[in-house]
């Protein structure tokens, strides 16, 4: 579904992300596990379309993105959850959700959808009213995560999903995300956090520097943890 191939990210002479392949299959979740600055977050702008590769080419869905807008990389069925949320602070819970439906232009779906993440986080129904900026880190991640499946995408990417989090709340996530298995939905987790990406993705990527020093079975990483204190 989406195959990233020598792709190349540069900001002035810094070399960022070096000739990095990626490939993630439909219906899997692929984590990509990396320090920080290891260049995850470049990776995640260049398939949103928010820096321009140097080199390489980003396929999504048999189509090369190159060119596309941001929101026409939307349209094609990616939807990206940034590091940091990317919510508005002063709008609703509820506001936030028919934010992140405007792209499917159907009220009837965007309101079933805003139902299903009640479903998969019950506490976002509770605090429907609530600003977003005055949830607590992980209450704001799942909104985060909400707003990201609204227009009901083809592949979702998380950024750093346990930024700032407390281990108990990370587990949490980890469970919704796990939820996610089986959907059909396509995932691509970026993360510093091996053990939860472990725990979520059926395959892993270890990112260092730019450059992809290892992919294996997320189970196999799991039976053999030492390889990711070498590798990182
Ligand atoms: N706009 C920019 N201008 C210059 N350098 C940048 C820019 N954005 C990122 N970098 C550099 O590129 C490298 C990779 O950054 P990136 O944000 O992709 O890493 P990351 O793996 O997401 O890190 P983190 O875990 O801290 O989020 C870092 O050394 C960073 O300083
Ligand atoms: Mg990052």
């Amino acid at each position: 579904m989406l195959e990233i191939a020598n792709l190349v990210v540069r900001y002035g002479p810094f070399l960022a992300v070096d000739r990095l392949s990626v490939s993630v299959g439909e219906g899997e979740i692929v984590g990509v596990v990396g320090p920080n600055g290891a260049g995850k977050s470049s990776v995640v702008k260049a398939i949103g379309g928010l820096v321009k590769p140097r080199e390489g080419q980003i396929v999504f869905g048999g189509a090369s993105l190159a060119g596309l807008a941001v929101h026409e990389r939307v349209r094609a069925g990616i939807s990206i959850v940034p590091e940091g949320r990317g919510l508005f602070p002063a709008m609703s819970v509820e506001e936030n959700l028919m934010m992140g439906g405007d792209p499917l232009d159907d009220r009837a779906r965007t309101a079933a959808n805003i139902e299903r993440s009640f479903a998969m986080f019950p506490i976002l129904k509770e605090r429907r009213w609530q600003a977003a900026g005055t949830l607590s880190g992980g209450q704001q991640q799942m909104l985060a995560i909400s707003v990201g499946l609204m227009p009901d995408p083809k592949l979702l990417i998380l950024d750093e999903p346990s930024l700032g989090l407390a281990p108990i709340v990370i587990g949490e996530i980890g469970r919704a995300l796990r939820g996610l298995r089986g959907s059909g939905l396509t995932v691509a987790i970026f993360e510093q956090n091996a053990k939860l990406t472990c725990s979520v993705a059926d395959r892993i990527y270890i990112l260092a520097s730019g450059v992809v020093r290892h992919h294996d079975a997320a189970a196999a990483l799991i039976a053999n943890p030492d390889i990711l204190d070498h590798l990182v």
